[in-house]
C-alpha cells in the first residue's frame, strides 16, 4: 500500500472557524473564533519554514493549507483523514491554492506512527487535532476516544524539541466528553520534565476546549 497517494503543491488561507461542526453553533462564532485564532497562535509561535508538520483531522482542508503556509515550499505536511470525502475536499482546497509541499493519507491518525516516514520520527514541528465531524459531512461519522488517544499518544512521540500538538476538542456530540476526558487523562500524565501541557482547568461542559503539549527543549 501506498499510503500518502495524493502528493499537492502550496500557498494558503482560511480558518477552520468558519465551518465548525453545526453542533456546536451554541457557541457564540466569536469565541469558536478564539479558539481557533490561539490555536495557530500556538503553532506560528514554534514553526519555520522548512518544517515538517501533521494535520491529523484534515476535514475540509483549511488547517492542512494553514501548515502549508506556515511551512513554506521547503516543509512539509503529512495530513490525515479516514472519510474519502474530507480527502477529496482537502485535496481540492490545496489545489486551489496552488499547494505543493502536502500529501495526503485516506487512513487513520491513529496509524500515524507506523506511517510517517522514519526519517521524520522526531522531527515533527507540530501536529493539530481538530476533533469531531466532517463539517458539511455525516455527523455519524466523529472521530472517536480509542483513535484519539492513540493519535495523540504518537503525535506527541514524534515531536522535534520545542514542537507542539494542539488538540481541539468538542464535547458537545455524542461521545464527545468521553473522548475529550480520555485525551485530557493521557496529556495530564505526561512527565512535565519532558512537556509543557496545557489544559483547561473548567470542568468538561459541551463547550469546544483546547489543550497543547509542546515537547521541552
Ligand atoms: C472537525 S473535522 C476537521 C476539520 C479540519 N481540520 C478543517 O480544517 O476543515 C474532523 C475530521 O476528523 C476526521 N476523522 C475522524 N476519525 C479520524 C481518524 N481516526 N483519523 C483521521 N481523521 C479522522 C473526520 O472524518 C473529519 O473530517
Amino acid at each position: 500500500m501506498v499510503p500518502f497517494s495524493v502528493p499537492v503543491v502550496s500557498q494558503m488561507n482560511g480558518s477552520a472557524a468558519g465551518d465548525a461542526p453545526s453542533v456546536f453553533h451554541s457557541l457564540p462564532t466569536a469565541a469558536m473564533l478564539r479558539l481557533t485564532e490561539h490555536t495557530q497562535q500556538a503553532i506560528r509561535a514554534v514553526l519555520a519554514p522548512g518544517d515538517a508538520v501533521i494535520d491529523a483531522t484534515a476535514g475540509n482542508g483549511h488547517d492542512t493549507v494553514f501548515l502549508a503556509q506556515l511551512v513554506g515550499e521547503t516543509g512539509r505536511v503529512f495530513a490525515f483523514d479516514v472519510q474519502e470525502e474530507a480527502i477529496a475536499r482537502t485535496a481540492s482546497r490545496l489545489e486551489t491554492a496552488t499547494v505543493r509541499n502536502v500529501v495526503l493519507c485516506q487512513c487513520s491518525h491513529a496509524d500515524m506512527k507506523d506511517i510517517i516516514p522514519l526519517e521524520y520520527h522526531g522531527r515533527i514541528g507540530a501536529v493539530m487535532f481538530n476533533l469531531g465531524y466532517l463539517p458539511g459531512g455525516d455527523k455519524t461519522r466523529t472521530t472517536t476516544s480509542v483513535g484519539s488517544l492513540a493519535g495523540v499518544r504518537a503525535a506527541v512521540a514524534l515531536l522535534r524539541r520545542g514542537g507542539i500538538v494542539t488538540v481541539l476538542a468538542y464535547p458537545g456530540h455524542p461521545g464527545g466528553a468521553e473522548e475529550t476526558a480520555a485525551v485530557e487523562a493521557f496529556l495530564r500524565q505526561l512527565n512535565p520534565l519532558s512537556y509543557d501541557v496545557t489544559i483547561p482547568s473548567d470542568p468538561i461542559t459541551t463547550v469546544p476546549r483546547l489543550s497543547l503539549v509542546v515537547r521541552k527543549q
